[in-house]
């Protein structure tokens, strides 16, 4: 028997799974702190991530006949930006995709260099969270740390690259630092330029599936392993299209977890120039089209834990088609589709008898609305969604799924395994060897149904909720 290994290097934590070619072994978890030194950054120690990796895998495998691992592969986290220098040190904590510091640069890429000129050179337009208005801020508000910068990558490649000492990105990943020419698979000789560096500190491109070296043998002899391959995996939207079987042209994938994403597969290159959606490389060597809510199941978390420190959310179903508070789900600004890192979230419609469970109703509805402005964007530019697949943490709530089906009129598909990004990194794993294991994880658990009864209230109800952010942006002004 053949043994793969999955990491998803996460936000919060880090997930391994043991396969072997037919079914999952073993998941195990490890988080790491995130720091929010300022309102709207966003920080990460790029050691804990391969830390916990290399923990989280002695875990996995401590009872297993360790010879017979084959693989190792990832999904990460995207758009971090990861700094090293001469020594492969870390230079600064990773700046990661839902850190909005980067506004001035924003608006540099998109005013000055042009929307244009950044969608014929790269697919999309700049939006806070992608690595290039990052690297721009280093080089604006650090010149001592951009200076030192000898090699510049994503989060799952400083992992990758520790484990391996090869320097490599895939295309899903690449696509979404803004340097990248998405269409043609390759760096951007014009965006490297505009962003001051050269090709020689960026990772070598390879596609998801490709193996780009083996574990280090003081590694594989420290986890009792022997010949390993590292696979160089996905970005976690791509890795996740993966783990669900969204492969095909028009599938639909929609993550709920820290961040919301709509993803749309495409077997030909195309983007949107209203800017709003992005265009990246999938990780079946095709395309796709991403819609990023930034705080989706986050929202539910910082509700639960941190305001009402406790779960009221089996209690909310009582007042579905019946409440009328909304919420905006903007805690660190918003990505898809309004690009504003300022804008802050907010609740609406509160009364006398407006209680706790109305509120975290509100919550998952607007977390649902924010879905819904995406998917209506992607369908607007000629893509029939009728389905969608669905993972992340969020679907541990039944609920919030069916209200998901009903907001956004559409089918939800439940795969049988709703691992997503970690499944998908090991079935890239497997295919790096030359095995496809896919046909083995997927199937459909069950397939929910909008609530019919409640399409008018909320087609309502989300007219005023798309109201409250132009309220919102004038109040701001
Ligand atoms: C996608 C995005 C997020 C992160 C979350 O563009 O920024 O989904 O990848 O890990």
């Amino acid at each position: 028997m053949d043994y793969y290994i999955g990491l998803d290097v996460g936000t919060s934590s880090v997930k391994a799974m043991l396969t072997s070619d037919c079914e999952i072994i073993g998941t195990v978890s490890r988080d790491y702190p995130l720091s929010f030194p300022h309102s709207g950054w966003s920080e990460q120690n790029p050691e804990d991530w391969y830390n916990e990796s290399i923990d989280a895998i002695k875990e996995l495998t401590a009872d297993i006949d360790k010879s017979k691992v084959r693989a190792i592969s990832f999904s990460g986290q995207m758009h971090g930006l990861v700094m090293l220098d001469g020594e492969d040190r870390v230079i600064r904590p990773a700046v990661l995709w839902n850190d909005g510091r980067s506004e001035k640069e924003v608006s540099y890429l998109n005013n000055e260099i042009g929307k244009d000129f950044l969608l014929d050179n790269t697919g999309n337009i700049a939006f806070a969270g992608f690595t290039a208005p990052k690297l721009l801020w280093v080089y604006n508000n650090e010149p001592e740390n951009f200076a030192r910068a000898e090699k510049i990558c994503l989060p799952k490649d400083y992992v990758a690259y520790m484990m391996s000492g090869v320097f490599a990105t895939d295309t899903s990943d690449a696509a979404g630092t803004l340097y990248f020419d998405t269409k043609n698979r390759c760096w951007s000789d014009e965006m490297l330029e505009i962003c001051h560096i050269s090709e020689d500190k960026l990772p070598k491109v390879s596609e998801s599936y490709e193996p780009i070296g083996n574990l280090k043998k003081e590694i594989a002899q420290e986890l009792g392993f022997d010949e390993v391959k590292i696979v160089i995996g996905a970005g976690d939207n791509a890795a996740s299209a993966i783990g669900t079987g969204a492969v095909s042209d028009g599938d639909c994938n929609i993550s709920l977890g820290t961040s919301g994403t709509v993803f749309v597969c495409s077997d030909k290159y195309n983007c949107d120039r209203e800017n709003a959606i992005h265009s990246f490389c999938s990780a079946n060597g095709k395309y796709h089209y991403l819609a990023c809510t930034l705080t989706a199941a986050s929202c539910n978390k910082w509700w639960i834990e941190d305001i009402l420190k406790a779960d009221y959310s089996e209690d909310v179903k009582q007042y579905a088609g019946k409440s009328d508070v909304i919420f905006l789900p903007y805690l660190m600004g918003e990505r898809s589709p309004v690009n504003d890192t300022k804008v802050r979230g907010m609740f609406y419609g509160l009364s006398m008898n407006t209680t706790r469970e109305e509120m975290a109703l509100a919550v998952l509805e607007g977390v649902a609305f924010s879905l819904k402005q995406n998917v209506e964007i992607i369908k607007s530019l000629g893509v029939n969604i009728t389905r969608s697949g669905i993972c992340g943490g969020g679907t541990k709530s039944r609920f919030w799924t069916e209200l998901l089906a009903t907001v956004l009129g559409i089918d939800i598909s439940v795969p049988l395994l709703e691992h997503g990004g970690v499944l998908g990194a090991c079935i890239l794993a497997a295919k790096g060897t030359g095995k496809d294991i896919s046909s083995a994880f997927y199937g459909t658990k069950e397939i929910i149904r909008p609530d019919t009864c409640l399409t008018d209230y909320y087609e309502k109800k989300y007219l005023k909720y798309l109201k409250l952010y132009k309220a919102a942006k004038i109040i701001d002004e």
